[in-house]
Protein backbone atom coordinates (compact mmCIF):
# COMPACT_ATOMS: atom_id res chain seq x y z
CA UNK A 1 0.00 0.00 0.00
CA UNK A 2 1.11 3.66 -0.65
CA UNK A 3 2.48 5.57 2.37
CA UNK A 4 2.57 8.96 3.37
CA UNK A 5 6.29 10.25 4.78
CA UNK A 6 5.05 12.49 7.49
CA UNK A 7 7.37 14.61 10.02
CA UNK A 8 6.01 15.98 13.05
CA UNK A 9 7.01 17.44 16.07
CA UNK A 10 5.97 14.82 18.99
CA UNK A 11 6.66 15.31 22.55
CA UNK A 12 9.36 17.98 21.91
CA UNK A 13 11.45 15.53 19.60
CA UNK A 14 11.10 15.82 15.89
CA UNK A 15 9.88 12.29 13.98
CA UNK A 16 9.74 10.97 10.55
CA UNK A 17 7.58 7.91 9.32
CA UNK A 18 5.87 6.85 7.02
CA UNK A 19 2.35 6.19 7.32
CA UNK A 20 -0.68 4.41 5.61
CA UNK A 21 -3.20 6.67 4.74
CA UNK A 22 -6.17 5.55 6.49
CA UNK A 23 -4.11 4.93 9.93
CA UNK A 24 -5.55 7.28 12.54
CA UNK A 25 -3.82 8.96 14.79
CA UNK A 26 -4.41 6.56 18.13
CA UNK A 27 -2.92 3.96 16.55
CA UNK A 28 0.23 5.30 15.28
CA UNK A 29 0.97 6.95 18.64
CA UNK A 30 0.10 3.74 20.79
CA UNK A 31 2.02 1.09 17.70
CA UNK A 32 4.21 2.92 15.90
CA UNK A 33 5.61 5.21 18.77
CA UNK A 34 4.70 2.78 21.38
CA UNK A 35 3.39 6.13 23.63
CA UNK A 36 0.68 3.77 24.98
CA UNK A 37 -0.74 6.43 27.73
CA UNK A 38 -3.10 7.32 25.05
CA UNK A 39 -6.23 5.28 25.58
CA UNK A 40 -8.82 4.20 22.87
CA UNK A 41 -12.23 3.84 23.65
CA UNK A 42 -14.66 4.20 21.01
CA UNK A 43 -12.69 5.16 18.09
CA UNK A 44 -15.74 7.37 16.93
CA UNK A 45 -14.64 10.28 18.48
CA UNK A 46 -17.37 10.17 21.29
CA UNK A 47 -16.00 9.26 24.54
CA UNK A 48 -12.55 11.28 24.56
CA UNK A 49 -10.22 8.55 26.15
CA UNK A 50 -7.87 9.49 22.95
CA UNK A 51 -7.39 13.13 23.68
CA UNK A 52 -3.75 14.38 23.15
CA UNK A 53 -2.91 18.05 22.33
CA UNK A 54 -2.23 18.68 18.47
CA UNK A 55 -0.89 21.87 17.95
CA UNK A 56 -1.92 23.50 21.13
CA UNK A 57 -5.67 21.93 21.68
CA UNK A 58 -7.00 18.64 23.05
CA UNK A 59 -7.76 16.94 19.87
CA UNK A 60 -9.35 13.40 19.23
CA UNK A 61 -6.34 11.24 18.18
CA UNK A 62 -8.88 8.57 16.81
CA UNK A 63 -10.57 10.34 14.24
CA UNK A 64 -7.38 12.43 12.87
CA UNK A 65 -5.42 10.82 10.58
CA UNK A 66 -1.94 10.33 11.03
CA UNK A 67 -1.35 11.45 7.22
CA UNK A 68 -2.89 14.69 8.24
CA UNK A 69 -0.53 15.53 10.93
CA UNK A 70 2.59 16.17 8.49
CA UNK A 71 4.38 19.29 10.58
CA UNK A 72 1.89 19.58 13.48
CA UNK A 73 3.02 19.67 17.42
CA UNK A 74 1.73 16.28 19.12
CA UNK A 75 1.46 16.15 22.77
CA UNK A 76 1.10 12.80 24.59
CA UNK A 77 0.12 12.21 27.97
CA UNK A 78 4.11 10.98 28.50
CA UNK A 79 4.89 14.19 27.94
CA UNK A 80 3.52 16.11 30.77
CA UNK A 81 5.78 14.40 33.21
CA UNK A 82 7.12 17.14 34.62
CA UNK A 83 5.41 19.69 33.95
CA UNK A 84 4.39 21.55 37.09
CA UNK A 85 0.52 22.56 36.22
CA UNK A 86 -0.01 18.70 34.74
CA UNK A 87 1.32 17.89 38.29
CA UNK A 88 -1.22 19.98 40.12
CA UNK A 89 -3.95 18.59 38.10
CA UNK A 90 -2.35 14.86 38.73
CA UNK A 91 -2.44 15.25 42.74
CA UNK A 92 -5.76 17.12 42.86
CA UNK A 93 -7.33 13.71 40.39
CA UNK A 94 -6.00 11.45 43.13
CA UNK A 95 -7.27 13.79 45.93
CA UNK A 96 -10.67 14.19 44.95
CA UNK A 97 -10.97 10.82 43.59
CA UNK A 98 -11.43 11.82 39.91
CA UNK A 99 -10.40 8.26 38.50
CA UNK A 100 -10.95 4.86 39.25
CA UNK A 101 -10.02 2.23 36.39
CA UNK A 102 -8.28 5.41 34.79
CA UNK A 103 -9.08 4.41 31.22
CA UNK A 104 -10.39 7.78 30.81
CA UNK A 105 -7.91 9.47 32.71
CA UNK A 106 -5.24 10.55 30.12
CA UNK A 107 -8.27 12.09 27.67
CA UNK A 108 -9.90 13.88 31.14
CA UNK A 109 -6.26 15.09 32.32
CA UNK A 110 -5.65 16.67 28.73
CA UNK A 111 -8.48 18.52 28.88
CA UNK A 112 -8.71 19.33 31.97
CA UNK A 113 -5.01 20.70 31.07
CA UNK A 114 -6.45 23.00 28.47
CA UNK A 115 -9.62 24.30 30.93
CA UNK A 116 -7.18 25.53 33.75
CA UNK A 117 -5.32 27.50 30.81
CA UNK A 118 -8.33 28.46 28.73
CA UNK A 119 -10.34 29.49 30.87
CA UNK A 120 -9.03 30.48 34.59
CA UNK A 121 -12.09 31.64 35.57
CA UNK A 122 -14.38 28.55 35.51
CA UNK A 123 -16.92 27.76 37.83
CA UNK A 124 -18.22 24.66 38.75
CA UNK A 125 -20.93 24.63 35.97
CA UNK A 126 -18.50 25.76 33.07
CA UNK A 127 -16.03 23.42 34.16
CA UNK A 128 -18.91 20.58 33.61
CA UNK A 129 -19.63 21.81 30.13
CA UNK A 130 -15.73 22.29 29.32
CA UNK A 131 -15.36 18.11 30.25
CA UNK A 132 -18.79 17.16 28.93
CA UNK A 133 -16.62 15.65 26.19
CA UNK A 134 -14.83 13.22 27.98
CA UNK A 135 -16.83 10.03 29.52
CA UNK A 136 -16.10 8.03 32.26
CA UNK A 137 -17.31 4.95 33.12
CA UNK A 138 -16.32 5.00 37.05
CA UNK A 139 -16.29 8.73 38.87
CA UNK A 140 -19.82 9.75 37.93
CA UNK A 141 -17.40 12.94 37.12
CA UNK A 142 -18.09 14.51 40.43
CA UNK A 143 -14.44 14.22 41.76
CA UNK A 144 -13.05 14.84 38.11
CA UNK A 145 -14.84 18.53 38.63
CA UNK A 146 -13.74 18.55 41.92
CA UNK A 147 -10.29 18.10 41.02
CA UNK A 148 -9.95 20.69 38.16
CA UNK A 149 -11.92 23.36 40.35
CA UNK A 150 -9.42 22.95 43.25
CA UNK A 151 -6.45 23.25 41.18
CA UNK A 152 -7.97 26.76 39.69
CA UNK A 153 -8.54 27.85 43.57
CA UNK A 154 -4.95 27.48 43.62
CA UNK A 155 -4.44 30.43 41.18
CA UNK A 156 -1.82 28.92 39.77
CA UNK A 157 0.94 31.19 38.65
CA UNK A 158 0.38 33.21 35.33
CA UNK A 159 3.44 31.40 34.00
CA UNK A 160 1.54 28.17 33.91
CA UNK A 161 -1.71 29.83 32.47
CA UNK A 162 0.01 30.50 29.42
CA UNK A 163 -1.95 29.35 26.54
CA UNK A 164 -0.10 26.77 24.23
CA UNK A 165 1.43 27.85 21.30
CA UNK A 166 -0.79 26.78 18.04
CA UNK A 167 2.16 26.03 15.83
CA UNK A 168 0.16 25.48 12.61
CA UNK A 169 -2.36 28.41 12.61
CA UNK A 170 -2.24 31.53 11.90
CA UNK A 171 -3.20 33.77 14.50
CA UNK A 172 -3.72 37.87 14.67
CA UNK A 173 -3.56 39.53 17.81
CA UNK A 174 -5.75 42.35 17.26
CA UNK A 175 -7.11 44.73 14.48
CA UNK A 176 -4.50 46.51 12.65
CA UNK A 177 -3.85 50.14 13.06
CA UNK A 178 -4.37 50.92 10.01
CA UNK A 179 -7.63 49.50 9.80
CA UNK A 180 -8.71 51.28 13.58
CA UNK A 181 -7.36 54.48 11.88
CA UNK A 182 -9.02 54.32 8.63
CA UNK A 183 -10.44 57.90 7.14
CA UNK A 184 -13.63 56.57 6.19
CA UNK A 185 -16.04 56.42 8.83
CA UNK A 186 -18.11 53.38 9.51
CA UNK A 187 -21.72 53.20 10.51
CA UNK A 188 -23.59 50.69 11.63
CA UNK A 189 -25.78 48.33 9.47
CA UNK A 190 -28.78 50.26 10.89
CA UNK A 191 -27.45 53.74 8.98
CA UNK A 192 -26.17 55.01 12.93
CA UNK A 193 -22.07 56.11 13.23
CA UNK A 194 -20.17 53.75 15.33
CA UNK A 195 -17.41 55.56 17.61
CA UNK A 196 -14.63 53.44 16.07
CA UNK A 197 -13.85 49.76 14.27
CA UNK A 198 -14.46 47.62 16.92
CA UNK A 199 -11.31 45.88 18.44
CA UNK A 200 -11.31 41.88 17.89
CA UNK A 201 -12.23 40.50 21.30
CA UNK A 202 -9.72 38.90 23.48
CA UNK A 203 -12.32 35.33 23.05
CA UNK A 204 -10.74 35.34 19.17
CA UNK A 205 -7.41 37.12 19.16
CA UNK A 206 -5.56 33.69 18.97
CA UNK A 207 -8.56 31.74 17.10
CA UNK A 208 -8.25 30.12 14.15
CA UNK A 209 -7.51 32.25 10.72
CA UNK A 210 -9.55 31.85 7.92
CA UNK A 211 -9.29 33.60 4.44
CA UNK A 212 -12.09 33.16 1.56
CA UNK A 213 -12.61 35.22 -2.03
CA UNK A 214 -15.79 34.49 -4.08
CA UNK A 215 -16.71 36.05 -7.25
CA UNK A 216 -20.13 36.73 -7.94
CA UNK A 217 -22.00 37.09 -10.86
CA UNK A 218 -23.58 40.85 -10.17
CA UNK A 219 -21.75 44.73 -10.33
CA UNK A 220 -20.21 45.68 -6.96
CA UNK A 221 -22.88 48.43 -6.36
CA UNK A 222 -25.88 45.76 -6.68
CA UNK A 223 -23.95 43.39 -4.12
CA UNK A 224 -23.06 46.17 -1.51
CA UNK A 225 -26.84 47.34 -1.89
CA UNK A 226 -27.56 43.52 -0.04
CA UNK A 227 -24.74 43.37 1.86
CA UNK A 228 -25.51 46.95 3.81
CA UNK A 229 -29.05 45.90 4.17
CA UNK A 230 -29.04 43.11 6.91
CA UNK A 231 -32.38 41.83 6.91
CA UNK A 232 -32.15 40.76 3.20
CA UNK A 233 -28.58 39.99 3.26
CA UNK A 234 -29.45 37.20 6.52
CA UNK A 235 -32.13 35.69 3.40
CA UNK A 236 -29.07 35.08 1.77
CA UNK A 237 -27.21 33.40 4.34
CA UNK A 238 -28.01 28.99 4.30
CA UNK A 239 -29.38 28.24 7.47
CA UNK A 240 -29.22 32.07 9.08
CA UNK A 241 -32.48 33.33 10.77
CA UNK A 242 -32.50 37.05 11.84
CA UNK A 243 -34.00 37.58 15.11
CA UNK A 244 -33.61 41.49 15.13
CA UNK A 245 -31.75 44.62 15.23
CA UNK A 246 -30.86 46.86 17.54
CA UNK A 247 -28.56 49.80 16.24
CA UNK A 248 -25.88 48.07 15.09
CA UNK A 249 -26.19 44.97 17.00
CA UNK A 250 -28.13 41.68 14.44
CA UNK A 251 -29.36 39.25 16.71
CA UNK A 252 -30.65 35.31 15.63
CA UNK A 253 -29.03 31.87 14.39
CA UNK A 254 -27.11 29.56 12.57
CA UNK A 255 -27.81 26.19 12.20
CA UNK A 256 -25.47 23.69 10.74
CA UNK A 257 -25.46 20.33 10.39
CA UNK A 258 -22.43 18.32 10.56
CA UNK A 259 -23.18 14.33 10.10
CA UNK A 260 -25.51 13.41 12.87
CA UNK A 261 -25.09 16.29 14.96
CA UNK A 262 -27.49 19.58 13.97
CA UNK A 263 -25.98 22.71 16.08
CA UNK A 264 -28.21 25.56 16.59
CA UNK A 265 -25.97 28.59 17.00
CA UNK A 266 -28.40 31.35 18.67
CA UNK A 267 -26.59 34.55 19.41
CA UNK A 268 -25.69 38.28 18.57
CA UNK A 269 -22.57 39.91 16.14
CA UNK A 270 -22.19 44.04 16.28
CA UNK A 271 -21.88 44.93 12.27
CA UNK A 272 -20.31 48.20 10.92
CA UNK A 273 -19.97 48.65 7.38
CA UNK A 274 -18.40 51.39 5.45
CA UNK A 275 -20.18 52.40 1.98
CA UNK A 276 -16.60 54.48 0.64
CA UNK A 277 -14.89 51.45 0.84
CA UNK A 278 -17.71 49.19 0.50
CA UNK A 279 -16.22 47.19 3.17
CA UNK A 280 -17.78 46.42 6.81
CA UNK A 281 -16.91 44.16 9.90
CA UNK A 282 -18.70 41.87 12.32
CA UNK A 283 -17.65 40.39 15.58
CA UNK A 284 -19.92 38.24 17.75
CA UNK A 285 -21.22 35.18 19.63
CA UNK A 286 -23.14 32.02 19.68
CA UNK A 287 -24.44 29.70 22.05
CA UNK A 288 -25.20 26.20 20.77
CA UNK A 289 -27.44 24.78 23.61
CA UNK A 290 -27.79 21.35 22.78
CA UNK A 291 -23.86 20.33 22.68
CA UNK A 292 -23.45 23.77 25.06
CA UNK A 293 -20.70 25.16 22.58
CA UNK A 294 -20.06 28.58 21.71
CA UNK A 295 -18.54 29.83 18.53
CA UNK A 296 -16.72 33.39 18.68
CA UNK A 297 -15.93 35.08 15.67
CA UNK A 298 -14.59 37.96 13.45
CA UNK A 299 -15.19 38.85 10.30
CA UNK A 300 -13.67 41.29 8.09
CA UNK A 301 -15.01 41.53 4.54
CA UNK A 302 -14.26 43.77 1.54
CA UNK A 303 -16.00 43.97 -1.99
CA UNK A 304 -14.12 44.96 -5.10
CA UNK A 305 -14.84 45.27 -9.07
CA UNK A 306 -13.52 41.49 -10.61
CA UNK A 307 -11.61 41.21 -13.84
CA UNK A 308 -14.53 39.92 -15.71
CA UNK A 309 -17.60 43.13 -16.12
CA UNK A 310 -20.34 42.65 -14.24
CA UNK A 311 -18.94 40.38 -11.39
CA UNK A 312 -17.66 41.36 -7.87
CA UNK A 313 -14.74 40.07 -5.86
CA UNK A 314 -16.18 39.73 -2.04
CA UNK A 315 -13.24 38.65 0.42
CA UNK A 316 -13.26 37.60 3.75
CA UNK A 317 -10.60 37.50 6.79
CA UNK A 318 -12.37 35.53 9.78
CA UNK A 319 -10.78 34.77 13.14
CA UNK A 320 -13.29 32.18 15.17
CA UNK A 321 -12.70 30.07 18.02
CA UNK A 322 -15.38 27.30 18.47
CA UNK A 323 -15.25 26.11 22.69
CA UNK A 324 -17.39 22.84 24.19
CA UNK A 325 -17.56 19.30 22.73
CA UNK A 326 -18.23 21.08 19.63
CA UNK A 327 -14.75 21.91 19.32
CA UNK A 328 -13.29 18.31 19.32
CA UNK A 329 -14.82 17.64 16.29
CA UNK A 330 -14.57 20.70 14.58
CA UNK A 331 -11.08 20.46 13.51
CA UNK A 332 -10.64 23.15 11.11
CA UNK A 333 -10.33 21.60 8.03
CA UNK A 334 -14.24 20.58 8.52
CA UNK A 335 -14.88 23.97 9.79
CA UNK A 336 -13.36 25.46 6.63
CA UNK A 337 -15.22 23.03 4.33
CA UNK A 338 -18.43 24.48 5.82
CA UNK A 339 -17.42 27.53 5.47
CA UNK A 340 -17.13 26.81 1.45
CA UNK A 341 -20.26 25.66 1.67
CA UNK A 342 -21.78 28.43 3.32
CA UNK A 343 -19.93 30.97 1.10
CA UNK A 344 -20.72 29.12 -2.42
CA UNK A 345 -24.63 29.36 -1.20
CA UNK A 346 -24.64 32.64 0.10
CA UNK A 347 -22.92 34.07 -3.08
CA UNK A 348 -25.54 32.06 -5.76
CA UNK A 349 -28.29 34.24 -3.04
CA UNK A 350 -26.56 37.45 -3.43
CA UNK A 351 -26.06 36.89 -7.32
CA UNK A 352 -29.50 35.67 -7.66
CA UNK A 353 -30.83 38.71 -5.77
CA UNK A 354 -28.87 41.23 -6.98
CA UNK A 355 -30.27 39.89 -10.77
CA UNK A 356 -33.49 40.78 -9.57
CA UNK A 357 -33.84 36.50 -9.33
CA UNK A 358 -35.90 35.15 -6.36
CA UNK A 359 -33.90 33.17 -4.24
CA UNK A 360 -35.68 29.80 -3.60
CA UNK A 361 -35.79 28.96 -0.04
CA UNK A 362 -34.68 25.53 -0.57
CA UNK A 363 -31.23 27.21 -1.71
CA UNK A 364 -30.74 28.47 2.38
CA UNK A 365 -31.49 25.45 4.17
CA UNK A 366 -29.04 24.62 6.39
CA UNK A 367 -25.23 23.77 5.37
CA UNK A 368 -24.93 20.04 5.89
CA UNK A 369 -21.85 17.38 5.75
CA UNK A 370 -22.64 13.98 5.71
CA UNK A 371 -20.39 11.12 5.89
CA UNK A 372 -19.36 11.19 2.49
CA UNK A 373 -18.51 15.05 3.02
CA UNK A 374 -16.40 13.55 5.89
CA UNK A 375 -14.80 11.44 3.99
CA UNK A 376 -13.92 13.81 1.28
CA UNK A 377 -12.25 16.28 3.58
CA UNK A 378 -10.29 13.65 4.80
CA UNK A 379 -8.88 12.78 1.36
CA UNK A 380 -8.26 15.94 0.72
CA UNK A 381 -6.49 16.66 3.71
CA UNK A 382 -4.40 13.03 2.63
CA UNK A 383 -3.56 14.53 -1.15
CA UNK A 384 -2.68 18.10 0.48
CA UNK A 385 -0.27 16.57 2.99
CA UNK A 386 1.41 14.44 0.18
CA UNK A 387 1.57 17.41 -1.50
CA UNK A 388 3.56 19.25 0.76
CA UNK A 389 5.85 16.50 0.67
CA UNK A 390 9.33 17.48 -0.27
S1 LIG B 1 -11.49 6.67 21.32
FE1 LIG B 1 -13.33 7.63 21.88
S2 LIG B 1 -13.10 9.63 21.14
FE2 LIG B 1 -11.35 8.61 20.45
S1 LIG C 1 -11.96 6.21 35.69
FE1 LIG C 1 -12.70 4.47 34.70
S2 LIG C 1 -13.52 5.25 32.86
FE2 LIG C 1 -13.02 6.98 33.98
Amino acid sequence: MTTAKISLTLNDRPVEADVEPRTHLADFLREDQLLTGTHVGCEQGVCGACTVMIDGRPSRSCITLAAACDSADIRTIESFDDDPLMARLRDAFSRHHGLQCGYCTPGMLATSYDIVRRVPDADNDRIRRELSGNLCRCTGYAGAVAAVADVLSQNPPAALLQPMPRTRQTARSATSPEAASSSSEPISASGQHTASVTQIPDAVADGVALSREVTIDASPESVWRILEDIPTLVTCIPGAQLGGMTGSRATGYVTVALGPIRSNFDGAADITTSPATKSGSAIGRGIDKLTRSALDGSLEFTLSEAAAPDKSTLKFDALYRLTGPLAQFGRPTVVAAIADKILSDMSDAISAKANGRDVDPVDTKPPALNGFAFAWIAIKGLFAGLWRRP
